[in-house]
């Protein structure tokens, strides 16, 4: 009797103990599911930056080569957005069949610092010349891109330069109503991203994804996608990629790090290094998507040496490794690793911080031992213990790197024992 007793009060109590898991673990899904919902935008909010960009086009408030297109003809239309809440506005949408990439930094024009004054005694806000204007564009570049700009760039050549409607067709239209004032608008907007900036004055290398034109504050580019081969989904079990797919990415990813180290005026340090960062074209070319945190040398000399530091990671600016001047306290100007090391490190390596997702995960068998080492000679150079210092690979792991890229070749490698070298399926 009394065993019956305590054998039912001890399933009673398994029982009750199995439904308040039930609950927690359907609690934390759902609270999860809702965090998730929460961090991701909405294609609701996403439909009224634009309404409000076209309600400014309407009122003659800013212009651009595309206004038309996404404000009156309805040929560039929204599919859905990509960004997370509080990152860029990212959305996906189609010009005509063609699938593109809107861009802003922020989602109304009203976030972004005005070129304009308010004279409390006018109730016109007051703008520039356009002529005065052209100093303002041709200081951001200089700052920004790191150059010094001839003196021979007039009004007209930096304006058809950094923005997508020329001089005279806008500013000397007849037709044009309140051109200066919706013209300086959109491209202080413009110029006061980074990422337009940059792109827009590199035009034409191929490594930087096309600018098709402007509205407002926002710019649209080429579809350039990670994908799944460069950014596979975390929750994907089977990795459809194969062997060669991925080699073809890497050696296309090493052209890019060579182009920002040798190419540019200055090296162009790229402290925001992961796989979602760059993207592929139709035709296979590798483009960096995301240059916001691209800083040439001179630049990054000044961000780095800005904070007092006590450990060298003090001194890091995202992959950027700073290094920490323990006899001043300050962070010397310096970064002590480079693009390649940290291309390696943060996409090429299978590590824990990107499980999955490294770019050379599985490399033929015969040819696993000198992956492995070379990866960790790149991402690792000289094997430095300190978990928080990591210095430039040299060019030699560049090239030993790259060699062997070319020499694994799927195609190309004997078969091993009657199994396929690419043991991927
Ligand atoms: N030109 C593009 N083509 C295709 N997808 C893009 C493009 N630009 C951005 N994306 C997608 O949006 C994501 C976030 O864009 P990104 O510019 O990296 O913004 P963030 O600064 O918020 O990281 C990218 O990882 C990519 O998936
Ligand atoms: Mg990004």
């Amino acid at each position: 009797m009394m065993k019956t007793i305590r054998w039912k009060c001890r399933s009673v109590l398994k029982l009750m103990i199995f439904v308040i898991l039930v609950g927690l673990v359907i609690y934390g899904l759902h609270s999860l599911n809702k965090a998730v919902k929460k961090m991701q935008c909405s294609d609701e909010l996403s439909r009224d930056m634009l309404d409000a960009l076209c309600k400014l086009y309407e009122k003659n408030k800013v212009g651009g080569n595309l206004c038309d297109d996404i404000c009156k003809t309805g040929s560039i239309k929204l599919k859905k957005c990509l960004n997370y809440r509080g990152g860029k506005k990212i959305f996906l949408a189609t010009w005509n069949m063609k699938t593109i990439i809107l861009k802003s930094k922020k989602g109304y024009l009203r976030d972004y610092d005005p070129i304009w004054y308010q004279d409390p005694n006018k109730p016109n806000h007051i703008y520039p010349s356009v002529e005065e204007f052209a100093m303002t564009i041709r200081t951001t570049i200089q700052d920004r891109i790191s150059i010094k700009l001839p003196g021979r760039l007039d009004v007209k050549m930096l304006v058809n330069q950094m923005w997508s409607v020329g001089y005279d067709e806008y500013f000397n239209n007849p037709f044009q109503k309140n051109p200066r004032e919706s013209g300086l608008d959109s491209i202080y907007s413009l110029l006061q991203q980074d990422e337009y900036l940059m792109m827009k004055h590199f035009q034409g290398s191929q490594f930087f994804p096309d600018i098709y034109g402007t509205c407002g504050h926002f710019y649209a580019m080429e579809f350039v996608p990670p994908g799944t081969v460069l950014d596979p989904a975390i929750f994907s079990f089977k990795d459809e990629s194969t062997w060669n797919q991925r080699r073809i990415i890497a050696l296309k990813l090493l052209d890019l790090v060579y182009h920002l180290e040798h190419n540019f005026h200055q090296p162009l340090h790229m402290c925001d290094v992961k796989n979602e960062n760059f993207g592929l074209t139709a035709d296979g070319g590798v483009k960096a998507i995301d240059v916001d945190m691209a800083y040439f040398d001179e630049n990054l000399k000044f961000l780095m040496n800005q904070e007092n530091c006590t450990k060298h990671s003090d001194c890091d600016f995202f992959d950027c490794r700073g290094w920490c001047d323990f006899k001043t306290g300050y962070c010397s100007d310096r970064r002590i690793n480079n693009n390649l090391q940290a291309v390696c490190s943060d996409v090429f390596q299978q590590k824990l911080g990107n499980a999955f997702k490294g770019l050379l995960r599985r490399p033929p068998r015969q040819l696993v031992a000198r992956f492995n080492e070379v990866l960790e000679e790149c991402a690792n150079p000289s094997a430095i213990q300190e978990a928080d210092i990591r210095l430039k690979a040299p060019d030699e792991t560049y090239w030993k790197l790259y060699n062997l890229l070319l020499e694994s070749n799927a195609d190309l490698l004997p078969v091993e024992n009657g199994h396929l070298h690419d043991h991927e399926h």
